[in-house]
């Protein structure tokens, strides 16, 4: 029987989870929706989250997407949530209510992770970027299918802007634009990003990825250019993924400074 491990993907509107068979990529069972509670408080999501995973397995690893830059399981960043998870180290409140190690990652890089291993990046050498394009624009970045987490490319400036409020996919459908207007604003940026970058493989996911053919004609960049392929599913693989293979979740650990490691208690 194939592995199996638990991915949870939160996000601005829906709590995501279900069990994932790590061989094939691919959920092992039902997934369980729930909307993400108002306020996104810490208490309420982490709630929220024990909820989706109730009925699933005990005794296997959970990994958690989650739009955060994270350090140590610090939350570093979140412009999406609720500002009382800024300096709450999630990772170890997420622990403490569902009663396990978790391994927590942001949700573009579990997206990234399950694109790259089995889907638009699978079997690509180099340099890869994955960008989610939906609420805001997150960011999972892989040389050789190692990630760099946390890279928050989504906040470049563009027209000096946080290149999100432009560019996300949110912003066509707030500001009523059509497909084409928003390709050009999202072409600006992926020239802008290739710029940076200069990767071999730009892959495209959120939402509209499954709807390719509305803006990706209207596209023109370097960088070869790809829709993801697991589309909704990818962020409850891959944070599966990660947290069965790849644990701890990334983020450095604090060392003390030499002098004060000297110094004894
Ligand atoms: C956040 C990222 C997140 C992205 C997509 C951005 O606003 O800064 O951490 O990955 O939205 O949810």
């Amino acid at each position: 029987m194939s592995p199996v491990a638990i991915g949870i993907d939160i996000g601005g509107t829906g709590i995501k989870a279900a069990a994932v068979d790590l061989e094939a990529g691919e959920l092992a069972g039902d997934r369980v929706r729930i909307p993400t509670p108002k306020p996104a408080t810490p208490d309420a999501v982490i709630e929220t989250a024990a909820q989706t995973i109730a009925e699933l397995p005990t005794d296997v690893p959970v990994g958690i997407g989650f739009p955060a830059a994270f350090v140590d399981g610090e939350v570093m960043e979140s412009p999406n949530m609720d500002p009382a998870w800024l300096g709450l180290n999630a990772r170890d409140a997420f622990s403490e209510r569902l009663g396990r190690p978790v391994t927590l990652l942001n949700d573009a890089d579990a997206a990234g992770v399950a694109e790259v291993r089995f889907g638009a990046g699978k079997g690509v050498e180099g340099v890869i970027l994955v960008l989610t394009l939906g609420t805001g624009i997150g960011s999972a970045l892989f040389t050789r299918g190692h990630l760099v987490p946390n890279t928050e490319i989504g906040h470049i400036e563009l027209r000096g802007k946080d290149a999100e409020l432009r560019a996300a996919a949110s912003v066509r459908e707030r500001k009523d634009l059509s497909w084409k207007k928003w390709a050009g604003r999202l072409n600006e940026y992926l020239n802008a990003v290739d710029r940076l970058f200069w990767p071999d493989l730009i892959i495209l996911g959120g939402g509209v990825s499954k709807k390719p053919e509305r803006f990706m004609p209207h596209l023109d960049v370097r960088a070869p250019l790809e829709p993801a392929r697991l589309a909704n599913h990818a962020g409850i693989v891959g944070a599966a993924f990660r947290a069965a293979y790849l644990a701890p979740a990334p983020g450095r650990r604090r060392r003390a400074p030499a002098r004060s490691r000297r110094r004894s208690p």
